[in-house]
């Protein structure tokens, strides 16, 4: 009989993360759910896939290292903590206020190092498990060599019994090559009841979630499975190494489909993308280049050699030559580099150059602008069509605070010029190379603030210095 009430499936599903492992096997003081795979962190894979598959709200168990999780996901989810880790369902047990705020519908339990999920995966046994009317669904999938999973143990008339752990089985129970992923859709109120009732009298003395399905069955509830061909996308992270395969498969999917869009990747093997950016066709991506978070890159652009972009847009047809930019965005027809960094908070717009050896921060420019070589140019509003010439920098600290530096339209800034902000150089200005710049420059004025050249005539025969 079974021993709950309702557990009537409706559309939406809620879901549990898993996450409170130790990880012991990366030997890391970090979370091994932050560790990030393609410059992205794994539990934010699992969240995506989530999130696309329609899933509604979500609680993530945190135990080890949880600061640093409840830090990362903080706002995006419910948590549920989990002080000593006596096994995934003793994890599960800790969301029980979660579960029960959740009793109608049905609740997803997935692993936080399982990055590759895909929603379609998530989508197409939610809706197997609520076709049949299932109370719990596992997710399967066969393996020629399955050791290290839990086996699908089944009845003579093909319904599944129970789990069992790799640890605990039978040699006969050790050659079912159908293995349980470790990601299930469950009637809440059926799993509610099952969690009442595990045990630990197994080989690692563990509460096993996957005794809930054992007690499903025995009290006369029904368990489905869903099997999934493509095993790569359930493969679990334990190890380094294991993280280092996984990355291997995720990008080859992700260039493929890049490179199928119009993309061109010089060098796969030295090239890193995020899988949340997104870049136009016609561009080329050249080797050693690292492309973090969102990004956004458009056409025909050629970003690389040895450059990396995190959360940076750029336009159309921008060269982006060995050189790194972050939080900032780019327009059309701009070329970086060599040798550039552009620091958070720059906006650039259409038609400038950052040449060779400049920094920005907190930089703006207008369009046409231009810094070809060897400057500093930090909290600094520059107009459009100015040219900032070689050497010169904003003296933009004193020590203390940050001052603005404003510079207008079509100003020019000769070489070697040292601007001490507060400052502004009005419209179409002029600042003769080597001065120091502490006061406004008004509108098409001329401004020199350095020392005369004095001449010393036939100073070298009268110094002495070649007897
Ligand atoms: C689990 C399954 C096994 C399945 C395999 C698939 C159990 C008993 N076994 O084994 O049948 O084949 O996954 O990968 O469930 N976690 C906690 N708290 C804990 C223990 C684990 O939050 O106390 C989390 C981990 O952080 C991890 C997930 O639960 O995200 C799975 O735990 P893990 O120890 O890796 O389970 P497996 O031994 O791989
Ligand atoms: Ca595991």
């Amino acid at each position: 009989m079974k021993s709950y009430e309702g557990g009537i499936t409706v559309d939406k599903y809620s879901a549990i993360i898993l996450a409170g492992g130790k990880g012991s096997r990366m030997k890391s003081e970090n979370s091994k759910v932050l560790f990030e795979l393609l410059s992205k962190p794994l539990i934010d894979w699992v969240i995506a896939a989530l999130k696309e598959s329609g899933a509604g709200e979500f609680c993530t168990v945190v135990g080890h290292r949880r600061e640093l999780v409840c830090e990362h996901l903080k706002g995006q989810c419910e948590f549920a903590v989990q002080e000593e880790q006596l096994g995934t369902g003793h994890a599960v047990m800790m969301a029980r206020d979660f579960l029960k705020k959740h009793q109608d519908e049905s609740v997803a339990i997935l692993s936080g190092d399982v990055p590759l999920i895909t929603p379609e995966t998530l989508k197409g046994a939610f809706e197997a498990h609520k076709e049949s009317g299932a109370d719990a669904t596992v997710i399967t999938a066969r393996l020629s060599d399955p050791f290290g999973y839990g086996r699908i143990a089944r009845n003579p008339d093909g319904g599944v019994e129970k789990i069992v752990e790799q640890r605990d089985a039978t040699e006969e129970q050790k050659k079912i090559d159908e293995i349980n992923t470790g990601t299930y859709f469950f009637k809440t109120a059926a799993l509610l009841s099952a969690l009442d009732n595990l045990k630990t009298d197994n080989a690692q003395n563990e509460y096993y979630l996957t005794d809930a399905i054992a007690y499903i069955n025995k009290t006369g509830g029904r368990v489905g499975t869903y099997e999934v061909s493509d095993i790569t996308e359930m493969t679990g992270i334990n190890d380094r190494a294991q993280l280092y395969d996984v990355s291997v498969v995720a990008k080859e999917r992700l260039f493929t489909a890049l490179m199928k869009s119009g993309v061109t990747i010089m060098d796969k093997s030295s090239t890193f993308i995020s899988p949340d950016a997104e870049i136009a066709p016609d561009t080329v991506i050249l080797p050693c280049t690292i492309i973090k978070g969102r990004t956004k890159i458009g056409r025909a652009c050629t970003v690389g050699p040895n450059s990396v972009l995190d959360n940076v847009t750029l336009g159309d047809k921008v060269t982006f030559n060995a050189s790194q930019a972050a939080d900032s965005v780019i327009g059309s027809n701009v070329k970086v580099g060599p040798f550039s960094h552009i620091r958070p908070g720059c906006d650039i717009a259409d038609d400038c150059k950052v040449g060779a050896y400049v920094e920005l921060k907190k930089a703006k420019f207008g369009r046409g602008t231009k810094a070809p070589h060897l400057s500093y140019i930090g909290d600094a509003e520059l107009g459009s069509g100015v040219n900032f010439a070689c050497g010169c920098i904003t003296v933009n600290y004193d020590g203390k605070n940050k001052h603005k530096t404003i510079i207008k339209d079509k100003a020019f800034i000769g070489c070697n010029v040292n601007l001490v902000a507060p400052v502004t150089v009005e419209d179409g200005a002029y600042v003769a190379a080597g001065s120091t710049i502490t006061d406004t420059v008004p509108r098409r004025a001329l401004a020199i603030a350095r020392s005369r050249q004095s001449v010393k005539p036939g100073w070298r025969d009268k110094s002495g210095l070649e007897k």
